[in-house]
């Protein structure tokens, strides 16, 4: 195995080594995988990006009231790409005077680095302290946040590109960072007709098949890679039973690909595939064995009109 500079080519060695094939959706986050998901919260099949804004815009009274305290509180978010929907409870924090600091954490640069500048234009008085890193590096860091009340927030149900086992990891290392008193907010799509779901992943103009596809576009640009996105398919499936969507790629037919930057040389049988994402979509019976997995108890719950998304609000 070659010496690996940076956490993004030991896994894509990895990941293009094992059987079956699998990449981190993780990384479909650079500039231009920011931007291109950016267009798939603007899609009419992306359901969830106005539902759970609508839920912030009808609860954003009482969510402030439940957040703050009288001497402030740190407004923690991970992986907070561009901030649409925060923005909305931003601005009523902002509006009432409310004393905090919001901290948004995410994995991307860029999308960070536009937030901030958005913010300082926007909400010129709200104190921001972006942090760039890994979910589970930042936590530990956040851990050392115990002067004030914290409130974590999770939106988008970005929990749900965990499989189970990791989603529980991912939540008892929440709580652990967690003091009485503080809270955790967390979105988490729900299941519903499974046709809306694969519609969500699968869109007619082909956006997510780009946004699959951007993976390998960053393959080929950071390490020197040569796939021809032509040959492959972007492919969705979801299990209504479990309620896992997950998306691949497919290659059409038998053929090698170099990445230079690994020493790598990697084989595909016709029809081989490579697991990009799981977008797994919950109940409340799933969402309250996690919690009980994670020792975090639901203290409550908000809902959009067509009870497509939820919010819960969990305490330790
Ligand atoms: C599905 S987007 C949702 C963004 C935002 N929460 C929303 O609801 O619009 C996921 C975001 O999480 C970030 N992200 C994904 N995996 C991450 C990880 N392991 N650590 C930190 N950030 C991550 C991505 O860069 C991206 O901005």
């Amino acid at each position: 195995m070659p010496n690996f500079i940076n956490a993004f080519e030991e896994d894509v060695y990895k990941g293009l080594t094992a059987y079956p094939k699998k990449l981190s959706s993780k990384y479909f986050y650079d500039e231009k995988g920011d931007k291109i998901f950016q267009q798939i919260m603007n899609m009419p099949e992306y359901y969830l990006t106005n539902a759970e804004y609508s839920i912030i815009e009808a609860h954003k009274k009482i969510l402030a009231e439940k957040f703050s305290n009288s001497i402030g509180f740190d407004l923690i978010e991970l992986g907070a790409g561009d901030g649409k929907k925060t923005k909305v409870l931003l601005k009523h924090l902002d509006k009432g005077n409310y004393k905090f600091s919001y901290l948004p954490i995410d994995i991307s640069k860029y999308v960070l680095k536009e937030l901030q500048e958005s913010l300082k234009e926007e909400l010129p008085n709200v104190d921001v302290q972006p942090q760039e890193g890994m979910y589970f590096e930042v936590l530990k860091r956040l851990s050392e946040y115990k002067h004030r009340k914290k409130v974590i927030m999770v939106l988008g149900s970005n929990i749900g590109n965990l499989m189970h086992d990791k989603a529980i990891e991912f939540l008892q290392n929440i709580q652990k960072s967690m003091n009485p008193g503080d809270l955790l907010f967390m979105g988490f799509d729900q299941k519903k007709h499974p046709q809306q779901i694969i519609n969500a992943y699968s869109d007619a103009a082909g956006i997510t098949e780009a946004f699959n596809k951007n993976l390998l576009t960053r393959i080929n640009r950071e390490l020197d890679g040569n796939f021809n996105l032509d040959q492959f398919l972007h492919w969705e499936t979801y299990d209504p039973e479990t309620g896992t969507a997950k998306s691949f790629l497919v290659a059409k037919e038998a053929l090698e690909v170099s990445i230079n930057k690994l020493q790598l040389d990697v084989k595909f049988n016709a029809w081989e595939t490579i697991h990009t994402e799981i977008s797994q979509k919950y109940d409340d019976h799933t969402v309250n064995w996690l919690a009980s997995q994670s020792n975090l108890k639901v203290i409550d719950q908000y809902t959009d009109q067509d009870n497509l998304f939820k919010n819960y609000l969990f305490s330790i």
